[in-house]
């Protein structure tokens, strides 16, 4: 059964990765896909700052530019908050459209949201991958200047990293020589090209002190494979309620975009969502969670305790607001209607 399933996610990644390709779907021009040089700065990754003084009117900081640093408006001592997007995506594109609104609502924090559109766009999802290391390393040299040149505390620094994004929150954790950072949030972190077991090349427990994973569309945009100290899994992880097909969005591009929403949900919701432990994947897939009288449950997303580890599993509504608090045990439907998903997703 293991080796089924490890055979049908080879053939699910081949599948996914030609679609992410654009090769199934017609011919496409990828004469303008760049791999630029590993060296920092870089033009095409800018970096800006919102804070609630500023939140239309982003601050541009430069790694190289000390008065860039100097003039921002930053709010002293406040958590950093980093973003940031995935494949086709820029500053105002998801993570950034639903977790930036979130925390200014909540807080006055300084967000900094990581811009690399020139080397991140359609149709070049290999280079795209590829060059998530370089914004690492880029990220972290601007990190790097913060601490070193200007006073600021490691501990402040949050990535938060959706899709390709979420590997390069790793990257950054790789490259940052500063120290260890305190936390890195991965949202549904890509799969295509991160099967690996090469741990310096896809985000794992190494890249921070804590990293908490969220898992929306396993085995198609998203990775499966538990990356974190803590992985959730929404709904079992692999499809989301309320997501159909529509003219604009696939349904696995629904799936996949969940992931920021649940995690910017977190942030303002006050019902919260409340995941319990699950040994395993499988274990919840075939039913065995449900019978486990455990009350180890825990909150997913902003306020996730750093002390937890292991694999949770929560449900939620099909449509805003999607966390169903505690009262409501994390419970699905029955288990057949996610052996269906299982079904539909890899054979349909
Ligand atoms: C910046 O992006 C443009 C557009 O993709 C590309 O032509 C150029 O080579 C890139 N330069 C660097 C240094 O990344
Ligand atoms: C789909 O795209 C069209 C045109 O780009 C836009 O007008 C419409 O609002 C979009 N629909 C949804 C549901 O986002
Ligand atoms: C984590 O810490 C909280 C309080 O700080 C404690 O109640 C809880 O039992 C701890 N959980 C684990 C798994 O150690």
């Amino acid at each position: 059964m293991l080796s089924f399933l490890l055979n049908m996610h080879k053939i699910v990644c081949i599948v996914s990765f030609l679609n992410l390709l654009g090769l199934l779907q017609g011919a496409n021009d990828f004469s303008e896909c760049v791999s630029p040089p590993m060296e920092c700065p870089n033009v095409n990754i800018t970096f800006w700052l919102y804070t609630r003084a500023n939140k239309d009117n982003p601050h541009q900081l430069f790694a190289n530019d000390a008065s860039s640093i100097k003039s921002a408006p930053w709010v002293k001592d406040a958590p950093i908050k980093i973003l940031i997007h995935g494949y086709t995506g820029w500053k105002d594109f998801s993570p950034n459209t639903e977790i930036r609104p979130a925390y200014m609502q909540c807080c006055d924090y300084n967000i900094i949201s990581v811009d690399y559109n020139p080397i991140a766009r359609e149709p070049c999802y290999m280079s795209a991958a590829r060059n998530t290391e370089l914004v690492g390393k880029c990220t972290a040299q601007l990190l790097d200047e913060l601490v070193s040149k200007f006073g600021f505390d490691i501990n402040k620094f949050h990535p938060i990293g959706f899709s390709l994004g979420g590997q390069v929150a790793g990257y950054i954790g790789n490259y940052l020589q500063s120290g260890k950072l305190y936390r890195i949030t991965a949202l549904d972190p890509a799969m295509p090209l991160f099967v690996t077991n090469d741990k310096n090349k896809k985000v794992d427990p190494s890249d921070g002190l804590f990293v908490d994973v969220l898992h929306t569309n396993a085995l198609w945009k998203g990775k499966l494979e538990a990356s974190g100290h803590v992985d959730f899994y929404a709904n079992g992880g692999l499809t989301q309620p309320g997501c159909k097909p529509t003219a604009n969005q696939s349904k696995s591009g629904c799936d996949h975009a969940r992931a920021p929403v649940y995690f910017a949900e977190s942030i303002t919701t006050e019902e919260g969502c409340y995941a319990s432990k699950c040994l395993s994947w499988f274990s919840y897939l075939i039913g065995w969670c449900e019978d486990s009288r455990s009350d180890d449950t825990i909150l997913f997303g902003e306020y996730v305790p750093y002390n937890s580890s292991g694999l949770y599993f929560f449900s939620t509504n099909s449509e805003s607001p999607y966390c169903r608090g505690k009262s409501k045990r994390p419970k699905r439907s029955n288990q057949e209607s996610h052996l269906n998903d299982f079904y539909y997703l890899n054979w349909k």
